[in-house]
């Protein structure tokens, strides 16, 4: 069996931007995004997973869409593999997620301590200081309202965290006073050929595809994900779990700070 999760990256950042309050640095996020539990991700490899970030013990986890490839029953397993969670989660759903099954994908997340985010936002406290984080639905199957995500987030006041599926739809939302997007879905198109890639992204009118990138005065950051719906294979685009703190500063920018290697499953 191969087991795409034997090797993960664990990539460390820290954010500056102006728009984080003071009373919040140190804060810690945990970004998970394309699970894809199926044929090659299963429960135990994401129980083992989650039994990491819960040792690590951060402020937010931030889970990014695309849970299962295309088997509605997947759905179900996912959840409760992720319902072993301790810390604070939100989450958006990705396009996988709808073609699984729309309906059982919305309500997959009800019985877990997950709060699901459907282009909406929720206010959350931290050192007794707010912030709003903003879910945008899925770009790709037609459910992303980025208008309605953001109706209520006045940018000038609160720090901005949005969970956004696709990144192809990040320079709506950081117009729309998103300070930080955290994306997934490209999986770096599990392959990263320098220059091949680059070449490829740009015929297929890809923008952005892994890693941050600053868009006017947001910072955006697209996980590699973790598993995949159609093959297993990785070629210099390791599967990864991202860590970021949150630190006032007087330009936004992503600071990378350090990445190791650890893996789950033994099979
Ligand atoms: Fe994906
Ligand atoms: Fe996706």
């Amino acid at each position: 069996m191969i087991n795409p999760l034997k090797s993960i990256e664990e990539t460390s950042y820290t954010l500056h931007h102006p728009a984080i309050p003071p009373s919040i640095n140190g804060m810690t996020l945990t970004q998970i995004s394309d699970i894809h539990m199926g044929r090659w991700v299963k429960p135990h490899h994401i129980k083992e997973l989650c039994t990491h970030v819960n040792q690590l013990e951060p402020d937010l986890v931030l889970l990014t869409g695309d849970y299962v490839g295309y088997n509605k029953q997947d759905i179900a397993r996912c959840a409760d593999a992720l319902s072993s969670l301790k810390p604070t989660s939100f989450a958006v759903l990705g396009n996988h997620d709808y073609w699984a099954d729309a309906e059982l994908a919305q309500a997959m997340f009800e019985p877990t301590p997950i709060t699901l985010l459907t282009n909406e936002m929720v206010v959350h406290s931290h050192n007794e200081t707010e912030i709003n984080i903003i879910g945008v639905d899925d770009h790709v199957t037609g459910h992303a309202n980025v208008a309605q995500a953001f109706q209520d987030h006045d940018p000038s006041q609160r720090f901005g965290l949005t969970l956004n599926h696709v990144p192809s739809i990040a320079p709506e939302c950081a117009a729309a006073g998103g300070h930080l997007i955290l994306s997934g879905h490209t999986h770096n198109f599990q392959f990263n050929i320098p220059r091949l890639t680059n070449r490829l992204a740009q015929s297929f009118g890809v923008k952005y595809y892994a890693g941050p990138y600053k868009i006017k005065e947001s910072i955006l950051y697209i996980n590699r994900g973790l598993g995949s719906a159609s093959w297993p294979w990785r070629i210099r685009a390791m599967p990864e779990l991202t860590h970021i703190t949150l630190q006032h500063g007087h330009h936004p920018i992503l600071e990378f700070n350090q990445a190791s290697l650890f893996g789950v499953g033994s099979r």
